[in-house]
């Protein structure tokens, strides 16, 4: 059986950078009012300094675009240097002439996570929904924090966060494993794949067996990634290194 998604390899993580921020742009040019759903993580930290690069030279414009954030820690306010909203202005919207108003986030500090949930479901609906969802991966499979179990979520919901996702995000919390909170909010996999188009982004040999099961493997809730093969306009954008366990 062929993949399900559209799978594009490039030499290096900078070239997946300047592909995808050269399809974003050209997104914003064909439709200025998008909706965009945006991921944090190491992987996009190129793309983003790559759309700071096209805004600099006024080659993308996010002056009437919308954008949702995946996930976010929870217990933690917005203004704190570890959440991922920080993490945001810090490395795209400082960078581009988004309007702060169109910025939504969840908010980490809310005092019902249900609430929380069920308040950015509402609002990605009045936004008139997700127009192009970027994705990264986690190691394991996990998707903005819809960590592999027995059972998913469909909706935007709290999370109880893995050790190894803990670990992985040590970096934002001065290199501390322990100092990461210990639950999360993110969108669902539902919600994700309620977006019109996706495209997946995964570079370097840590991602490749992940993206191998992804690609090849059935669905499972063990590999939530997996749920993409339901969605009928995903792309898949790699590296070299995690494209090495294709068999394409
Ligand atoms: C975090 C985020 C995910 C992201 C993943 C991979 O856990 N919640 O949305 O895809 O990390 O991160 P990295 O790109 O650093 O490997």
């Amino acid at each position: 059986m062929p993949p399900a998604h559209r799978i594009s390899i490039f030499p290096g993580a900078q070239a997946v950078a300047r592909e995808l921020a050269a399809r974003i742009a050209h997104s914003l040019r064909k439709k200025p009012a998008l909706v965009l759903g945006l991921p944090t993580g190491r992987t996009p930290l190129l793309l983003y300094a790559e759309l700071a690069r096209l805004a600099a030279a006024g080659a993308v414009d996010f002056s009437a675009a919308t954008t949702f954030n995946l996930d976010e820690f929870y217990g933690i306010s917005p203004s704190h240097r570890g959440s991922y909203r920080s993490f945001m202005q810090r490395y795209l919207f400082d960078h581009v002439n988004i309007d702060g108003d169109r910025v939504q986030f969840l908010d980490g500090s809310a005092a019902s996570a249900a609430d929380e949930g069920c308040r950015y479901e509402k609002a990605i609906d009045e936004a008139g929904g997700i127009d192009l969802q970027i994705l990264g991966i986690g190691s394991n499979g996990h998707i903005g924090f819809n960590e592999p179990a027995a059972a998913l979520e469909a909706r935007t919901h709290l999370v109880t966060l893995k050790p190894e996702t803990r670990r992985s995000n040590a970096e934002l919390f001065g290199g501390d494993p322990e100092a990461v909170p210990t639950q999360a909010l993110s969108m669902g996999m539902a919600t994700i794949l309620d977006a019109r188009s996706i495209v997946l982004v995964a570079t370097g040999e840590r991602k490749a067996a992940c993206v191998e099961k992804l690609v090849t493997g059935s669905i499972s809730t063990q590999l939530p990634a997996s749920f993409l093969q339901l969605h009928g306009d995903v792309d898949i954008i790699l590296d070299e290194a995690a494209a090495s366990k294709l068999t394409l």
